[in-house]
């Protein structure tokens, strides 16, 4: 049998290469074989950028011999001039349009690539990764750290060419007039200077503006989504007041945004005609005097304009390197993060299991506990599990009672190998759960947990998530297994309506019960339901446990619960504590022989003492 991933559509497709995995190199290095990908637009572009850079110089040069072999008489190639000067034009135009296009479209592949490449990282990481890292925070920084790459990217050539270009020009222009060369240039260190003064006033200030504006989203967020809140503390005008003041805020940072560009902008906006007034008063006397031509004072005011690019952008593009360089170091960062839970060499599919299980000497902490001082100076992270070792045959339907906290939901976690045990072996059937693909493992463990997650649509697609392409007639057998079906028709459009976030809100139970459904459509062989019927009353979930002894009376079936109805559906309860299994036994005989028995359920279901003195049903 063959495991697909099922339930996700592929949306993308995962790059060929990835990035360098030497982390020692720089981040631009780490980014080669990425870029390396796209031969057609980094050849295209290169090519047609030289070539675009080379006309660009050139054009000035040909207007000048154009003007001073006019003016000097010669007018019978003025018409060939013109035709040469078009050529040059329009070939400039479309080389430096495929120029930028193929920079653009390289760039634009790269951040797609790393989108992909982070995408597929997040959904491979391992549930302690998710302990450690706020995952949120991990994707929306994601978003605009690959931007900042991409901007990087595409704006660096643009730049690198036209730093080429001055330099061209630059030596071109020393061989006609060194002085005029130097007076052509005198304003430039200026728009570098005034350039600089306004980067590093405005960019603080466009941080503050745009920290102000998510600080006004989350506002606005946090009043729509939890406005049952505010309005049941009846807090509206607090909220009115909060978000006025961000507001406020955010308008200070973006008035004095402005301020500063209004200073410094008319001086950058002006030098170059400085410039250029400098070149046509001490060319034109150069001229006068016959020791420049006209035409080479056409040129150099053309070059002087020209030249100002790089000088404007150098300052952004140096902090543009850095920002991009800090944001590679983020994405790098999860990238860099190996699933520390993935199938072994070797691992084989887990045939369908008749579902025996058996913990022997299982350890567990959790990584990221908080330490404790408790015993003495060293902190040490408490521990979860301390050797516990149980047994459940296949078929049967056991029952895990302990305090809150004492690790239940750990021994789930465990037998689907969300976490990996520190020590001891977790079998099924006999073969370890090490040795077998993570996919068959997860295929017959079926989890439900009590807070289940419904996706934004449809019932029906909500249940058959493991199984997409499951009939109508399965979803509805499981449905009604889990008690779901008649309260599904009841919806506006039946199992077609759209649930969760964004749609229907149903009740916890509700939810529940589809979660059940989801998990009975694939049938596993192993079921095990953590606190899963928390919130739907004990004559449904009575009900539900009938059909699903109906269903498979050879499922094994572990039952995490508080309360006492669903305890007492089990042949045999196991009861945790200290990380261990205390006591093993039916309900009845743990009633009547094991105090802590009696004690934890008295305080975990303090509404049903009665069924207690009653014993078992
Ligand atoms: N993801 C986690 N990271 C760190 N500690 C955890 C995590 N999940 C649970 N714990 C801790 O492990 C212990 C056992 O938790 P759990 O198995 O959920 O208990 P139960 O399901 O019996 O209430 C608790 O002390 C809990 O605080
Ligand atoms: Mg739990």
């Amino acid at each position: 049998m063959v495991f697909e991933h099922v339930g996700l559509k592929v949306r993308h497709r995962s790059p060929r290469a990835s990035i360098d995995p030497d982390r020692d190199l720089g981040w631009m290095r780490r980014l080669l074989p990425l870029i390396k990908q796209h031969r057609r637009p980094l050849l295209i572009g290169a090519v047609s950028g030289v070539i675009a850079l080379v006309l660009q110089v050139a054009v000035p040069a040909v207007v000048r011999s154009a003007i001073d072999s006019t003016i000097s008489g010669d007018r019978s190639d003025l018409t060939t001039w013109i035709v040469v000067l078009l050529c040059l034009g329009l070939g400039r135009f479309l080389f430096g349009l495929t120029y930028r296009y193929s920079l653009f479209q390289l760039a634009w592949n790269v951040e797609t690539d790393l989108r992909a490449l982070l995408y597929d990282r997040l959904t491979t990481l391992s549930f302690s990764y998710y302990d450690r890292t706020q995952s949120g925070q991990v994707i929306s920084r994601a978003n605009s750290d690959i931007r900042s790459i991409q901007l990087l990217l595409a704006y660096g050539p643009l730049i690198m060419m036209s730093g080429l270009a001055f330099v061209l020009a630059f030596g071109f222009m020393l061989t006609i007039h060194v002085p005029l060369t130097l007076v052509a240039l005198s304003t430039l260190p200026l728009v570098y200077v005034f350039g600089q003064k306004l980067r590093t006033t405005v960019f603080p200030l466009t941080w503050v503006s745009q920290a102000r504006m998510a600080e006004l989203a989350t506002i606005v967020d946090e009043n729509v989504n939890g406005t049952r809140v505010v309005k049941s503390f009846a807090a509206e005008e607090r909220q009115v007041n909060l978000l006025a003041r961000a507001a406020d805020h955010l308008k200070w940072a973006n008035v004095e945004a402005i301020k500063t560009r209004a200073r410094y902008n008319p001086f950058i906006e002006a030098l170059p005609r400085v410039g250029m007034a400098m070149v046509l008063l001490y060319g034109g006397l150069l001229a006068v005097d016959g020791k420049v031509s006209i035409g080479t004072l056409f040129a150099f005011n053309a070059y002087v304009i020209m030249m100002q690019a790089p000088f404007r952008m150098f300052g952004f593009i140096v902090l543009q390197a850095q920002r991009a360089s800090a944001s590679a170091t983020r994405i790098y960062e999860v990238l860099d993060e190996e699933p520390d839970i993935a199938d072994s060499p070797g691992a084989s599919d887990l045939d369908r299991p008749a579902g025996d299980i058996e913990f022997r000497d299982v350890h567990f902490t959790y990584p990221n506990a908080a330490p404790s001082f408790d015993e003495g100076v060293t902190p040490r992270r408490l521990p979860v599990l301390t050797g516990l070792n149980l047994h459940i045959a296949g078929g049967e339907t056991v029952a895990i009672v302990g305090r809150t906290g004492s690790g239940k939901s750990t021994i789930a976690r465990l037998l689907a190998r969300f976490y990996e045990a520190d020590s001891g072996t977790i079998t099924i059937d006999g073969q370890s759960i090490h040795s077998v693909t993570l996919t068959s493992l997860r295929h017959y463990v079926g989890l439900v947990f009590d807070e289940p997650f419904l996706f934004s649509s449809s019932v029906r697609d909500n249940i058959a998530y493991g199984l997409p392409n499951a009939d109508l007639d399965d979803v509805v057998r499981a449905a009604t297994a889990a008690q779901a079906h008649e309260f599904i028709t009841e919806l506006g459009n039946g199992y077609d309506t759209v649930v969760g976030e964004r749609g229907y809100t149903l009740s916890g139970g509700q939810r529940q019960r589809i979660a059940i459904a989801r998990t009975l459509l694939e049938n596993p062989p192993i079921l095990v339901l953590d606190d899963a019927t928390s919130a739907i009353d004990v004559t449904v979930e009575s009900a539900i446990h009938d059909a699903l002894h109906g269903l498979l009376a050879d499922r094994t079936t572990i039952l995490i619960a508080h309360r006492l109805s669903t305890i007492a559906l089990a042949d045999r309860v196991l009861l945790l504590e200290g990380g261990q299994v205390v006591a093993t036994g039916t309900h009845a005989d743990l009633l009547a022989h094991e105090p802590r028995y009696v004690q934890i359920l008295a305080e975990a279901d303090p509404l049903e003492p009665d069924l207690i003195d009653e014993g078992a049903p």
